[in-house]
């Protein structure tokens, strides 16, 4: 059982990380492809960061059959759903590190492969984060990033700017955690590593509110705060209300940016 604290991003993944497969049910297919990005070789040790519940590490599993696995993830609750569901796994050593990206106590040089699905856009040192992970990486290695691209959501954006007390948080997030191609490359380049390829991946949904609503309490509690605080239900409230409002007839509609970046370490 998790005790970190909701106000902290690690918090609050941690107390939503029993629902957060079912919730989010399209990272998985984004770590899938993710690991069909990657070039054919030979990934014997893996690093992957901000790894939850282990999706990328299961895609890479599935396509390399790695010796070893290290995970690191600074949220108790994923950590733990990480290691319910691949910590048996016969024939693959795994680690878990619980730690944030920017001080993980990972050796350097030591990993073939780093993955790091959905989990760039919440850092918040992007720039260390890539030098961190590129220290990790043995020369000739490589990296396969996965996270939230700049221009999505815009719908979502919208309907908060547009609820009040405005959340400034919230809003403000947007432009926080959405990423542009330019700005991945910038950070790959500047941690000496060589960008393959950096694409971006448009999606048009159209869920049912209650669905949009569950997936952002399971990614963004530590944003949107305690739904048991009248205040926030309050508030949630009226999100809800002006998402159905801007609803049509297949439920609320809303592009979602992927970025995706492939990058080698020289040598
Ligand atoms: C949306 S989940 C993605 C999990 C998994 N990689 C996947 O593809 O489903 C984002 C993860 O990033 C982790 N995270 C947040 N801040 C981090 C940091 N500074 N360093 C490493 N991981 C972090 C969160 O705890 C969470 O488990």
């Amino acid at each position: 059982m998790s005790t970190q604290r909701r106000d902290t991003i690690a918090g609050g993944f941690s107390d939503t990380s029993s629902d957060y497969e079912g919730a989010v049910r399209y990272n998985l297919e984004g770590a899938q492809r993710l690991a069909l990005s990657i070039p054919p070789g030979a990934y014997d040790d893996v690093l992957d960061v901000g790894c939850g519940s282990g999706w990328a590490t299961q895609a890479v599993i599935d396509r390399f059959h790695p010796a070893r696995v290290t995970g690191v993830d600074p949220s108790e609750g994923m950590l733990e759903q990480f290691q319910a569901k691949l910590g048996g796994i016969a024939g693959i050593d795994i680690t878990l590190v619980q730690a944030g990206v920017e001080d993980m106590p990972v050796p350097p040089e030591s990993f073939d492969l780093v993955v790091c699905s959905m989990a760039y856009h919440w850092f918040q040192q992007r720039w260390e984060a890539a030098a961190a992970m590129a220290r990790a990486m043995k020369p000739g290695g490589v990296i396969a990033i996965l996270c939230s691209g700049k221009g999505g959501e815009q719908a979502y954006r919208d309907v908060i700017a547009d609820v009040e007390p405005i959340n400034y948080q919230w809003l403000g997030a947007f432009d926080g955690n959405l990423r542009d191609i330019g700005e991945m490359e910038g950070y790959l380049v500047h941690a000496g590593l060589q960008p393959l390829d950096i694409w971006m991946e448009r999606r048009t949904r159209n869920v049912p509110v209650e669905e949009y609503m569950e997936r952002m309490r399971v990614v963004a509690g530590h944003i949107i705060g305690d739904p048991s605080d009248p205040e926030v239900a309050g508030w949630l409230q009226r999100v809800e209300q002006k998402m159905r409002e801007r609803s049509g007839p297949r439920g609320w509609r809303y592009d979602f940016n992927k970025l995706y970046a492939i990058a080698r370490k020289p040598g």
